[in-house]
């Protein structure tokens, strides 16, 4: 529960896009438990931040509650201000309400997600799949997917079906369409996970460079530190700890 008047907090938070205090989901399948327990997290514009793991320790679930797609299943304090003019949204109550419209909406205006798998539609033009957000916000025609396509190498694939690009190109059709819709944070889960290192660093060092250009928030998973350290990206500090008999996983992050 909300323990601090609302003035106090909001005007500590400064710059600040994410809020989080007392944030925990718990999982059990099969008698094995999983929980990520998020004490303190706080995330300001424009940062760049690193989610680094080992592959279950719970970096897609971290992405997925911060772009309100899992619930958590305790909340002390959830608060998203994309557009710092704006008094902050209390997530945690509309999770509580139910309201999962007012959720998705916010997800869809503010949040791009470059996901896992690269999530393409395999029956869309490249140009189709990356103008798929400016569609759903209803953006008008522009040259945004063009001049994307272009700095990230892709322009002479537009009209292909993803189906025909290798690897590496189509992570990088999955990266402009997580950008397109200009929203104010991108959230990014092992973007690069299929490529060779070289590749990976050199998708990655693209992607923060428009990142940057464009003053967007990047929260990036990957289980590789060494090139994203190069890159200068924060990371969040977590911690993971296993059950003698492997049962019940628990990963504390803070940051
Ligand atoms: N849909 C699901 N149902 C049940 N358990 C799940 C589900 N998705 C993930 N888990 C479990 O939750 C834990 C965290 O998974 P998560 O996908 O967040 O890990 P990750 O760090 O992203 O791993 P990877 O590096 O392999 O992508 C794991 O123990 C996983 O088995
Ligand atoms: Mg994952």
């Amino acid at each position: 529960m909300e323990t601090q008047p609302h003035s106090d907090a909001t005007q500590r938070e400064g710059g600040t896009i994410y809020h989080l205090r007392n944030v925990v989901l718990d999982r059990k399948s099969e008698g094995v438990s999983f929980r990520l327990n998020v004490p303190s997290l706080q995330i300001r514009q424009g940062e760049q931040i690193a989610v680094i793991g080992e592959s279950g320790c719970g970096k897609s679930t971290l992405l997925d509650i911060l772009a309100f797609i899992a619930k958590p299943s305790d909340i002390d304090s959830f608060r998203f201000r994309p557009n710092l003019a704006d008094s902050p949204t209390d997530i945690g109550a509309l999770w509580d309400k139910k309201q999962l419209n007012a959720l998705g909406d916010m997800r869809k205006q503010h949040i791009g997600y470059v996901m896992q798998t690269g999530g393409l539609l395999p029956y869309l033009t490249v140009r189709d799949n990356i103008n798929l957000s400016r569609n759903v916000l209803k953006m008008k025609k522009d040259d945004t997917v063009d001049t994307l396509a272009r700095e990230l190498g892709i322009a002479r694939h537009l009209d292909k079906l993803p189906g025909t690009l290798s690897t590496g190109e189509r992570q990088r059709v999955a990266i402009a369409r997580g950008l397109a819709h200009q929203p104010s944070i991108v959230i990014a889960d092992e973007p690069t996970a299929s490529v060779d290192p070289f590749a990976a660093e050199k998708i990655m060092a693209l992607f923060m460079e428009l990142a940057e250009d464009r003053n967007i928030t990047v929260i990036v998973a990957s289980h590789a530190w060494r090139h994203i350290k190069r890159l200068g990206l924060r990371r969040l500090a977590h911690h993971t700890s296993r059950s003698e008999d492997g049962r019940t996983t628990e990963t504390v992050v803070n940051g």
